[in-house]
């Protein structure tokens, strides 16, 4: 590739030895990651800091970078789905990231939720397709503890309404989410869909949305700290849509989650691996 030696096809660099997809390299960004699916989100979230400055954006990857209350933070969009979070969460684990939170939007399959309220995902029931590449579906989907206490903490700093939630993550917008192909509920719905939705509610699943499940596995599997929280930006039981102030809420607790963890992190008053400490 440059100077004379050769692109490998099991580990594909950019021209500057980067990562491939995100077109970044060790030390282009700090380790503290905030993931929207969005790439203009990348930008509602660096509003919120005291300086930010573009780094790069190839296709769905937009990377922003800058200070949140002096500690050095990064947002990094996704893409929607399994497929581009795997691609983006391997290779932000390749450059050194060791901790992000998922920002975003999904539908909730609980009455008692209002458009704009906030749910850390404790977890996710693995329909994303993705992680399975990874390991087999036995494997549970969760988030690291410690990035749950500091999303709960910042919530309860900012004072904002949230509930701990079991999420769904599936590989589809429409059919996978019970939403038939015409609004008038004609053409292709299989009958395995009538139930879904009410299935869910009983079973005590909050919300469904597409990429969190993906990253709680592939986060895990490469030794990453993975959180998420979402707006409710649907409600199926009500049949409702709207932001309702969600979108906002939800980048400001992650900004303030992750510099929560860092001051933690850098305090060493917890183990990265939640060990036991050494009696
Ligand atoms: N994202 C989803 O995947 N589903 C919704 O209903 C809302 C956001």
């Amino acid at each position: 590739m440059h100077d004379g030696v050769k692109n490998k096809a099991g580990s594909p660099k950019t021209a500057q030895n980067g990562v491939w997809h995100l077109n970044l390299s060790h030390g282009d960004i700090p380790p503290y990651v905030i993931l929207p699916g969005a790439p203009e989100r990348t930008e509602v979230i660096a509003k919120k800091w005291d300086h930010s400055e573009f780094v790069t954006q190839n296709r769905e990857f937009k990377t922003i970078r800058g200070t949140y209350q002096e500690m050095p933070i990064a947002t990094v969009s996704t893409g929607i789905g399994g497929p581009s979070s795997e691609i983006c969460i391997n290779e932000l684990s390749k450059i050194g990231v060791h901790t992000c939170i998922r920002v975003g939007t999904t539908g909730c399959l609980q009455a008692q939720y209002d458009l704009g309220d906030l749910i850390i995902a404790v977890a996710a029931v693995r329909k994303d397709g993705t992680s399975d590449t990874y390991i087999g579906s036995e494997y549970p989907a969760y988030a690291h503890p410690i990035v749950v206490m500091a999303l709960m903490t910042a919530c309860d700093k900012l004072g904002y309404r949230y509930g701990l939630g079991l999420d769904y993550t599936t590989a589809s917008f429409y059919t996978g989410q019970a939403r038939p192909i015409h609004e008038d509920g004609t053409g292709y719905y299989p009958s395995f869909l009538n139930n879904l939705l009410s299935d869910l509610t009983q079973a005590g699943v909050t919300n469904i949305e597409m990429e969190t499940a993906t990253q709680f596995v592939v986060g895990k599997l490469h030794d990453m700290r993975m959180g998420a929280v979402l707006s409710v930006i649907s409600n199926r039981v009500t049949d409702e849509w709207g932001d309702a102030g969600g979108e906002e809420k939800s980048t400001l607790v992650a900004s303030e989650a992750l510099r929560i963890l860092s001051d933690w992190d850098a305090r060493g008053e917890i183990d990265f691996h939640c060990k036991m400490p050494t009696l």
